[in-house]
């Protein structure tokens, strides 16, 4: 079991859930986070701190976004870690919520 961060991230970004892992098992890429799920306790404490809701256990992921537990895998061994929260893209608030956002995940 991990814990994975889903779609609504994308370009949202707000890297609040990065200051409260343990095991700082985040990694960063250009509009996108996921999560080690090799390095993820699942403590569970990083779910409530993403403004967009963005973050799930594995085993609460919607059916249509099981495609990230893949890419969360797969981008967690490619992009650099981040340990330190930094500034949300300036339009952030805009993409919250907006569906299709898959198509605009840059690698
Ligand atoms: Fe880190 Fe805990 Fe979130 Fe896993 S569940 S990513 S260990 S804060
Ligand atoms: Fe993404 Fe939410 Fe973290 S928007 S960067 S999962 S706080």
């Amino acid at each position: 079991m991990t814990f994975v961060v889903g779609e609504n991230c994308i370009k949202c970004k707000h890297t609040d859930c990065v200051e409260v892992c343990p095991v700082d098992c985040f990694y960063e890429g250009p509009n996108f986070l996921v999560i080690h799920p090799d390095e993820c306790i699942d403590c569970a404490l990083c779910e409530p701190e993403c403004p967009v809701d963005a973050i799930f256990s594995e085993d609460e992921l919607p059916e249509d976004q099981e495609v990230f537990i893949e890419l969360n895998s797969e981008l967690a061994e490619v992009w650099p870690n981040i340990t330190e929260k930094k500034d949300a893209p300036a339009d952030a608030e805009e993409w919250d919520g907006v569906e299709g956002k898959l198509q605009h995940l840059e690698r």
